[in-house]
């Protein structure tokens, strides 16, 4: 069955959705046998975070996803208020799925069990139960398999944990045959106090560099930084064959500077690309439950797939180039204008704005809703909108590392990426307009410096 797109006003084209209920983390993110592979946590049964499956779509280009039977139901001793997180790897023409199988005993103390499942075909899984039991020295928040395999054969898996002391952690463990697994403790040796729980590790490895991702919650809010409930981001460094990261000198980076991306996973293609997928998203459980999709019986969505790439000290992403496929028509072109209000067509599309040199100070509005505004003499870039419980507007920025000079927004009736400088930054936000308009309207404060502004309709 094709993704089902009738989800109200609010409904989303080219985003994956599940087909009703809450859709949280990507999960076991592969190409297997050519087919891309979504998996995603889901709770069928309504709009809240109770128990959880694995959804799955799968298409053969990231842009056509067609729903699949649930991949993982909660229906095990070791997995039975919810298979969480996990991922993906392929071995010996089978697909195999890591997952945190999490139980609540009967004193409602919390138990997680790190489990498999096999599968021939890629759509039927076999559950193989726990390979991974508790290590000592952490509490039973030990979740959210990433397994990977390196140049020798040999298999790795990072696990998202919490101390006994309550502060987050990720420990690593070694495999030959991907069943036994030996503990070799701490990725990173760090004294990171301030959050008290690292959900979905990663680790990602350029031929330059590695990065290691991950989702830490508690994080004190600093200036532009660490704005959202909880934050993803990553440090960058060296993976040692002993199971150890080496980070470099740079502090924790946010890979999104929007409102609610969060537990974002990566896998490598067939053709060697890191392309990653995020959540959008985490937010304040008051929040969450005033999303106006509730009432449509739905709610949340995945990030359009990005490729990940690594330069001058820092991960890029950039949306992945199928997406050109999804335009549809000839652009609306625009140049040299310093004022202007472009009508939509679509509620689905795709904006770019480059600069001939680097921009001047800018402002434009997407449907009478959502601001973006740039200051030049600051280098900064500003995104507003109104947060649809308290009505108040609130904004997320980031101070650029170069001048302005290119950007590219990726819209739905409800959501907007929008990637700047190609790739150096990304706004992930879902928003939703009072009025029913669906206009650009943009105005630049000096002529001379107006961009060309291309904007595309988009298939759903
Ligand atoms: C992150 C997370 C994971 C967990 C899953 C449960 O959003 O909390 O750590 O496995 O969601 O749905």
């Amino acid at each position: 069955m094709a993704q089902n797109k009738t989800m109200g006003k609010y409904g989303l084209g080219y985003h994956i959705t599940a087909p009703k209920g809450l859709l949280n983390d990507p999960n076991g993110l592969i190409q297997f046998n050519g087919v891309y592979h979504v998996f995603y946590q889901w709770n069928q049964n309504g709009t809240t975070h109770t128990t959880k499956s694995w959804g799955h779509v799968t298409s053969d280009d990231l842009i056509h996803w067609t729903n699949q039977p649930v991949a993982l139901e909660p229906d095990e001793w070791f997995d039975k208020d919810g298979c969480y997180s996990g991922s993906a790897v392929s071995f010996e023409n089978k697909l195999y799925l890591f997952y945190t199988g999490n139980v609540r005993n009967e004193k409602n103390e919390r138990e997680s069990y790190q489990c498999l499942a096999v599968s021939e075909d890629g759509i039927h899984f076999e559950k193989k139960g726990p390979v991974i039991a508790q290590p000592s020295g952490y509490t039973a928040h030990i979740r959210d398999p990433k397994v990977w395999q390196e140049e020798n054969n040999d298999w790795w898996m990072v696990l998202g944990a919490q101390k006994d002391n309550l502060t987050g952690d990720t420990l690593i463990y070694h495999s030959t045959n991907l069943i036994d697994w030996t503990c070799k403790g701490s990725l990173i040796d760090h004294a990171n106090e301030d959050s008290f729980m690292w959900e979905c590790p990663d680790l990602v490895q350029f031929e330059q560099k590695a990065a290691f991702i991950f989702s830490p919650q508690g994080l004190t809010a600093k200036g532009d930084e660490f704005n959202n409930i909880y934050q993803s981001g990553y440090l960058t460094g060296e993976f040692k064959k002993t199971g150890k990261f080496l980070p470099d000198d740079h502090p924790f980076k946010e890979l999104d500077r929007g409102f609610e991306f969060y537990a974002p996973q990566t896998f490598q293609d067939n053709n060697g690309r890191y392309i990653l997928f995020g959540w959008m998203g985490v937010m304040e459980p008051e929040v969450e439950a005033a999303v106006p999709t509730v009432q449509d019986g739905w709610i949340h969505n995945l990030t359009i797939p990005r490729e990940l790439l690594y330069a001058e000290g820092q991960l890029i992403q950039r949306p992945v180039v199928e997406l050109e496929k999804l335009r549809q028509g000839q652009p609306q072109v625009i140049v040299g204008k310093t004022k202007e209000s472009l009508q939509l067509t679509t509620l689905q599309n795709e904006i770019s704005f480059n600069w001939k040199e680097a921009a001047g100070s800018f402002a434009f509005q997407i449907r009478n809703e959502v601001l973006v505004e740039y200051d030049k003499a600051l280098r900064r870039i500003q995104v507003t909108r109104t947060n649809w419980l308290t009505n108040k507007r609130e904004t997320r920025a980031v101070t650029l590392k170069r001048p302005l000079t290119q950007m590219q927004g990726f819209l739905e009736s409800s959501t907007l990426e929008l990637f700047v400088n190609d790739g150096e930054e990304v706004f992930s936000l879902r928003y939703f307009p009072a009025q029913e308009v669906n206009t650009l309207d943009i105005s630049f404060c000096e002529t001379d410096k107006e961009p060309k502004i291309t904007a595309y309709s988009l298939k759903q």
